[in-house]
């Protein structure tokens, strides 16, 4: 399900709107995140993610697809994730 929404994602968006919301963090996902894949992915799937499920995204971008960062990091990343694209309080 996932899957349908990011290829919607990067057909609708342009360079223009492959933007992260500003915030603490947002230099280390930018250096971290887009090595792969566009940081659209992170934005096309914000509405469902929760702190909870932001954090088992980053495992899996680390054990499943090798993303080389360590937990001082992963921990940045997933604060400002929660911060900027968790659900709305
Ligand atoms: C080593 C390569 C790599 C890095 C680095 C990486 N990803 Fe991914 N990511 C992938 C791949 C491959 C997919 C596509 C998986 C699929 O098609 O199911 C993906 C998909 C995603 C998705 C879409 C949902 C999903 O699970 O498929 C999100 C959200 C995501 N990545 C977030 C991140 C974040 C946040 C980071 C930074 C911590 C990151 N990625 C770093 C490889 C990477």
């Amino acid at each position: 399900m996932f899957r349908i929404f990011v290829g919607a994602g990067l057909l609708l968006s342009g360079p223009a709107l492959a933007q992260l919301k500003p915030g603490a963090g947002m230099d280390t996902v930018e250096a971290n995140c887009a090595a792969c894949h566009s940081t659209d992915y992170i934005r096309m799937n914000a509405p469902f993610l929760t702190e909870q499920v932001w954090k088992a995204e980053v495992a899996k971008m680390r054990t499943a697809f090798g993303s080389p960062i360590d937990d001082a990091v992963a921990a940045e990343i997933v604060q400002y994730l929660t911060a900027q694209y968790g659900p709305k309080k």
